[in-house]
């Protein structure tokens, strides 16, 4: 009965994306143009630490822009330990920017200069609490003793927890779940706590990069982890009370000379695959009705913006995603997409 050929859905969010810069931002930009907006997030080498520097990369999106994209790009500014409290009121004021983003230090691409101590930036938290600024967090300790598959768990009882016990009106994001133990605890949080859930950690486990000869393309953090995790995700964004679960894509490209390599790098590039993808689990969910809220309506209540009013459609047709996306022209800088060279079902239109 629910196999409809074509659905139409309001124009999606993409509530957490790497757009990168140069070279790379001109190949894959137009790659995640099937969102209407996105928050963008900060992890440049050096980081995007300030609204001036946050706005000055917003331009270079809108130039890498394919011509008639409709894309507004909403900038996440990344939080270190030295960030001054009067940033947090141009960040206020300023309303392409949509977020802070916290790395715990060392946890990511590019999360070196990240917080080591989440006690030495209270005084940013409770200026954001007061101004209605959102944190978004990478959500995994970065001890090296810690084990991969606990991090996310981990983050949640050791600087989670008592963050949203000492400022309990702050908005956070809780990124990229990756754990039933995460939609656990997002589910029975108060309403000022959020997650983004990705496409990958929805559609498939640890196989995609450990079940048979080592895929680094399907390698990134947090590690995609056991089928029960994944069911777990499933059903906290296709389940009945779910309006604070949210698309974010966190598509992460690295080039080819960076995944195929010793001490590949963390990040699927998900763009391309990541609506047909999404589309697919909530096909198989039986809850093609809810996609529209998880995509394009529950991201933008919770940072307060207005649904778009525009609308995609997504056809159930079969769909093959690219082997490869070229960067410049040196095949070592190309980008390896998520479901490379595999016919997915559904297309966007
Ligand atoms: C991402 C990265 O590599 O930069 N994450 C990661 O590797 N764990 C960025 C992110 O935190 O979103
Ligand atoms: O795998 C990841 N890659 N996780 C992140 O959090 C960052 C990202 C990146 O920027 O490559
Ligand atoms: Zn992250
Ligand atoms: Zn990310």
């Amino acid at each position: 009965a629910d196999r409809p050929a074509a659905i139409i859905i309001r124009r999606p969010d993409d509530m957490h994306l790497h757009l990168r810069d140069g070279a790379m931002l001109l190949a894959v930009a137009g790659q995640s143009a099937w969102a209407g907006r996105a928050v963008v997030m900060p992890n440049l080498s050096p980081p995007v630490t300030t609204v001036a520097q946050a706005l000055a990369y917003r331009q270079r999106i809108l130039t890498a822009l394919p011509p008639g994209a409709e894309f507004d790009p909403r900038m996440a500014v990344y939080l270190t330990e030295r960030t001054p409290v009067d940033e947090i009121d141009r960040i206020a004021d300023a309303p392409q920017i949509a977020c802070v983003k916290y790395y715990p230090a060392g946890a990511t691409t590019n999360a070196e200069l990240g917080v080591g101590d989440w006690r030495r930036v209270i005084p940013l938290l409770e200026r954001m609490a007061q101004r209605g600024v959102i944190l978004s967090v990478h959500g995994e300790v970065s001890d090296a003793d810690v084990d991969p598959f606990d991090r996310e768990t981990l983050f949640v009882e050791r600087i989670l927890s008592p963050m949203m016990a000492q400022l309990p009106t702050l908005k956070i994001v809780l990124e990229h779940i990756s754990s039933a133990a995460a939609a656990t605890f997002v589910r029975q949080a108060p309403s000022t706590l959020a997650a983004s859930v990705t496409p990958h950690h929805l559609s498939f486990n640890r196989s995609l990069w450990a079940g048979g000869r080592l895929n680094p393309h399907g390698y990134c953090h947090p590690v995609i982890k056991r089928e029960s995790d994944r069911l777990a995700l499933v059903a906290a964004v296709t389940g009945e009370d779910a309006p604070r679960f949210f698309l974010g894509t966190d598509s992460a490209p690295h080039p080819r000379s960076a995944k195929a390599c010793d001490r590949a790098a963390a990040g699927v590039f998900s763009a391309p695959a990541a609506l047909p993808l999404t589309a697919q689990v909530f096909a198989e969910a039986g809850a093609l009705d809810k996609l529209s809220a998880f995509v394009g309506e529950n991201g933008a209540r919770f940072y307060g913006w207005s649904a778009l009013s525009s609308r995609v459609t997504l056809a159930r047709e079969a769909h093959r995603i690219a082997d490869s996306v070229p960067v410049g022209d040196d095949p070592a800088q190309a980008v390896t997409p998520l479901c490379a060279g595999q016919t997915l079902n559904w297309r966007v239109l």
